[in-house]
């Protein structure tokens, strides 16, 4: 049994082999923290771990418990307003004006399996037996209302989730000023802070710094996760690095405005809180509604922060992304962005596709410019049907070229935009976005449309399902260019304008779960200039993500190097684009940038109609290279070796689940002259089991103690820059 309950002290022990995480029943009803880390034995009760004493200038509960204070009492859901003054989890505006509130505890439930959340994405499980759920039931009786705290933890992995649900059971309207998914007090503040920072074609690098009293935050109040923060945070021990010591990751499961905030407190004790970020956030509720607080998962590491991320892919691989595509190999693709832009025609389109085709490309993609007036940035978003005067046999007839070639046919889409320049606009002027006295601002030239707002929900529904019903179509990429203003909504009542951020996300989900419900055999994609939306609250539709609009592949060793924190190889999209690079006007070999899309899904996005024969014939051997590797690439155990954020050397490694096939990626950017000896070591690997690497055998424990050594074999293209060498090793199995 993962979940403990020990009645007669009222404390509870969340466990498996990896971690404890423990919280008991104060003595006003509230709960407390007793312990989140590494695994504990189970003893009587834990309570002696709960610190209190006496200190100067504290506000007490009890008069007659001179030491209870929720100041120095580490909460479980923090309530600010009764001697805690720290930042809270939770908010609620009553009718008399007051936000003071006291959820006392009722009781709870302990069952196998969990619960699905309705209307937002979340960690599932198909086999009750792999998690065990406890639902905590607390109530303020001033206001009936409930407050749900539900903890998943999973049998064999470091993970446990959380979330929250508020429920109005009495006739009192009251209103939530804020409601975060978690917080959780820690008794210390021994640690570093690690976020994912960056901005367009950055995103995602690396943020480490020492914690320090008083608060650090990251957030987004752009209506998307972002391109310039992550849901995600971690902390770690200032000792602990890739592969040893304590970690604490926390990763949301959110694609809208979201807050990951740490404070330390003057006594040392830090609270984590993660949620939709309460700025813009108001949510009433009314007799018989509830809110639910998105999902929050939590992976305990005592292996450095490869262990955090090997946890975090194997619980988004296996309990996150979903339906056909979720498990499932995913095919090489080619899209015609970067070779066309907006400028192409049905010709042109089928040159590439039957060039892509010839090299071994699976999956055709044609991206924007496809449909209503799009011939540039500022006509045709809204107007989901195809333009004939670019596509005079239509869609129908550019896929049955392409099916013909024996490939996948894909498509770009941006559902929730729209131009000006449009149909759908001229129709309806009042279904963006915007506040009727104020000036609308644009974004690429074009205008968010009101999700929140369900004949807009509908109208792009129809659309879409209009256009997948019609279309044998294998693919769509969702794309999202802008970040969102003049958040403000016709189409609800004043009361309810701090609702409209987050209505727009549950709409948003809600169209993506019908389409991919009606489309099962359809695989997804999302995109926001890149990588801007690049969150698990996305991946439980769309399990890829158009990792960076940035395909320069020294770049991009930061970038996938970052998203592998907390998400997938199979989950990030990686295409090799043409050299000099678009985006940055480096110049790099086919080989390393093949080297680097290798380690995601695979993909090229260059007009191969510019390729010389030789980089054709190149193309092909990569491609073949990875569809017989690809089910390693895409699925196997990912662990980072040397840093992009550190030295000129980067290096990754990913072994197949059962540890035969082991690739590891080698990468040099600039060269230095007369440079000394180096071994990479690598991890994982059986010591006792010998490996065959270019036709030499070496043990396991060669290989990780004594280490490859990369200076004085060729392994690199000497003397140059951005040059790189994968290395196969295959496990060889005793006769
Ligand atoms: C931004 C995406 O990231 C690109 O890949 C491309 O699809 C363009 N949008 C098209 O407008």
């Amino acid at each position: 049994m993962p979940i403990n309950y020990k009645e007669k002290t009222q404390e509870f022990h969340l466990y498996n082999e990896s971690l404890s995480y423990i919280f008991h029943v104060l003595p006003n009803g509230h709960l407390g923290n007793l312990y989140y880390g590494k695994r504990l034995n189970e003893e009587v009760s834990y309570l002696r771990l709960r610190e209190y004493g006496y200190r100067p200038l504290t506000s007490f509960v009890y008069e007659d418990e001179p030491s209870f204070s929720l100041q120095h009492t580490r909460q479980e859901y923090a309530c600010y307003g009764t001697t805690d003054f720290s930042l809270p989890a939770f908010e609620i505006e009553q009718a008399d004006g007051s936000c003071l509130s006291h959820f006392v505890y009722q009781g709870h439930r302990i069952f196998p399996g969990k619960p699905a959340l309705a209307g937002l994405p979340h960690l599932y499980v198909t086999e009750e037996a792999v998690a065990q759920t406890l639902e905590i039931i607390l109530v303020d009786s001033n206001t009936d209302t409930q407050l749900t705290l539900s903890y998943t933890i999973f049998n064999d992995k470091p993970v446990l989730s959380r979330h929250a649900r508020f429920e109005q059971l009495g006739g009192q309207v009251v209103k939530l000023q804020r409601a975060l998914s978690m917080s959780l007090d820690l008794p210390d503040w021994d640690y570093d802070w690690m976020h994912l920072d960056g901005a367009w074609g950055r995103e995602r690098h690396l943020q480490v710094s020492p914690l320090h009293q008083g608060s650090q935050s990251i957030y987004s109040l752009k209506g998307s996760s972002s391109a310039e923060h992550n849901p995600f945070m971690a902390l770690k021990r200032p000792t602990a690095d890739e592969h040893q010591g304590e970690v604490l990751g926390f990763s949301l499961i959110y694609s809208g405005n979201f807050l990951g905030q740490v404070d330390v407190s003057s006594f040392g004790q830090t609270r984590v809180s993660m949620g939709i970020h309460p700025d813009r956030f108001t949510w009433l509720l009314e007799k018989g509604e509830s809110f639910q607080t998105p999902e929050v998962v939590l992976v305990y590491s005592d292996q450095g922060l490869n262990g955090m991320s090997q946890a975090f892919h194997d619980v988004y691989r296996e309990h996150l992304m979903r339906g056909f595509w979720g498990q499932r190999e995913r095919p090489v693709l080619l899209n015609n962005w970067e070779a066309m832009s907006f400028d192409f025609d049905e010709e042109q389109i089928l040159t590439l596709a039957r060039k892509a085709a010839s090299v071994g490309v699976e999956l055709f993609v044609m991206d924007d410019g496809w449909f209503g007036d799009r011939n540039h940035e500022r006509a045709g978003l809204g107007d989901w049907s195809v333009n004939l005067d670019k596509l005079p046999s239509g869609l129908t007839g550019i896929i049955d070229q392409v099916h013909g070639l024996g490939m996948k046919f894909g498509l770009w889409i941006e559902p929730e935009m729209v131009n000006k320049d449009s149909q759908l606009y001229r129709a309806h002027p009042d279904w963006i976005l915007h506040h009727p006295k104020h000036s609308q601002s644009h974004g690429r030239y074009q205008y968010t449309l009101d999700f929140s707002r369900e004949e807009v929900y509908q109208n792009i529904y129809d659309q879409l399902y209009k256009l997948l019903s019609e279309h044998e179509i294998d693919y769509i990429k969702w794309d999202m260019n802008r970040y969102m203003t003049e958040v403000y909504s016709l189409g609800h009542p004043i009361e309810r304008q701090g609702e409209i951020f987050h209505r727009y996300m549950l709409n948003l989900y809600r169209l993506y779960e019908n389409l991919t419900s009606s489309f099962p055999h359809v695989l997804f994609e999302s995109c926001s200039s890149g990588g801007g939306r690049f969150d698990p609250g996305l991946l439980y539709y769309a399990p890829q993500t158009w990792t960076s609009d940035n395909t320069d592949a020294i770049e991009r060793l930061k970038i996938q190097y970052g998203t592998s924190m907390v998400y997938p190889l199979v989950s990030m999209g990686c295409h090799v684009s043409e050299s000099p690079n678009q985006q940055v006007g480096r110049p790099t070999p086919l080989s390393t940038r093949g080297n680097v899309a290798f380690f995601g899904s695979f993909g090229y996005e260059l007009d191969l109609s510019d390729c010389h024969p030789d980089e054709l014939e190149e193309i092909k051997e990569q491609i073949a290279f990875y569809k017989q590797y690809r089910s390693t690439f895409q699925f196997g155990t990912f662990t980072r070796l040397l840093s992009p954020f550190e030295g000129e050397d980067v290096a990754w490694q990913v072994a197949s689940k059962d540890g035969s096939q082991v690739i590891v990626g080698f990468y040099r950017r600039l060269v230095t002259a007369n440079l000394g000896l180096a071994r990479l070591r690598l991890k994982g690997l059986d010591e006792q089991a010998l490996y065959e690497l270019d036709g030499k055998t070496y043990y396991g424990s060669d290989l990780m103690y004594a280490g490859l050594p990369i200076h004085n074999e060729v392994h690199v293209q000497k003397d140059k820059d951005f040059s790189s060498r994968l290395y196969i090793l295959k496990r060889i199995e005793e006769s």
